[in-house]
């Protein structure tokens, strides 16, 4: 009888220890499943060669929380956990910039008379399967190209007035602009546009790091040339902005 006891004693026991590791482990990716994202079960990393391609995963275009909620919950967050962001928020954050909504190529921000000037990097600090280094994002087929694989980070902080949320970031997002395709329409105007435009695309990253419940700030900031010369981008790139992203302590 009490041998019965104890075996039945035992399952329960057993029972309990795997509901609270399975507890646990679903709780982890709660965030990321309540903002409807993929769960990416390893952090390995794809090693990578400069000038490889990356398909970035699908993006969700329902999330779960009301535009209203993300606009109050924005706010210019500085500091940042240590987590790694994961492939899916960054693809996600990315397509929020500069995402294809139509079949005529039009973005998720407006442009003046569809130029487009807008290019988007990305410096990776700590991103799952990505190794550290600069990237640029492709909004026509979803994609991140490998540009140079070096770790810059502490570089762009000094060259942005030793801003720490550049080092701290799972991702820097980086702006940049041809200033000459929306110019060669509109002259001197062009420039006006370009900044507008600038100011569009950011404050979709804004609201999507919000409803992603991820932190973010604007970085306007720092000492241009230096920057670029950091990112050693092709020079017709101007960088109007930096956005660090991160997750929440
Ligand atoms: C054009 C512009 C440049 C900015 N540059 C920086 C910057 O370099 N570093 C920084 O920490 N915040 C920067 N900010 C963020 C502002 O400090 C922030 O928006 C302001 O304190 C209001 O806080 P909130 O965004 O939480 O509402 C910038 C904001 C704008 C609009």
């Amino acid at each position: 009888m009490l041998k019965r006891i104890g075996t039945i004693f035992g399952v329960f026991i057993l029972l309990g220890i795997i509901g609270f590791m399975l507890f646990n482990s679903l709780r982890g990716n709660s965030k990321e499943q309540a903002a409807g994202l993929n769960i990416e079960e390893s952090s390995e990393n794809f090693n990578l060669k400069e000038g490889e391609m990356i398909k970035l995963p699908e993006v969700v275009k329902d999330g779960q929380i009301s535009l209203e909620k993300a606009l109050t919950l924005r706010r210019s967050i500085r500091s940042y956990a240590s987590d790694a962001l994961s492939l899916s928020e960054l693809s996600q954050l990315l397509w929020s910039a500069q995402g294809i909504t139509n079949e005529r190529g039009f973005r998720t921000a407006p442009s003046a008379g569809a130029t487009f000037p807008l290019e988007m990097f990305v410096v990776v600090n700590n991103v799952n399967k990505l190794n550290r280094g600069i990237y640029h994002y492709n909004p026509h087929d979803n994609t991140l190209k490998v540009i140079h694989l070096k770790d810059i980070s502490a570089e762009l902080m000094r060259a942005s007035l030793s801003q720490s949320m550049i080092t701290e970031a799972g991702a820097v997002l980086v702006f940049g602009a041809i200033f000459e395709r929306t110019m060669a329409r509109y002259g001197e105007r062009g420039i006006r546009y370009v900044h507008n435009e600038i100011g569009h695309a950011s404050q979709n990253v804004h609201l999507q790091a919000a409803a992603l419940d991820l932190g973010t700030v604007v970085i306007g900031a720092y000492r241009d040339e230096e920057v670029e010369e950091v990112l050693n981008l092709d020079p017709e790139i101007k960088v109007l902005y930096m956005m660090p992203v991160g997750k929440l302590k």
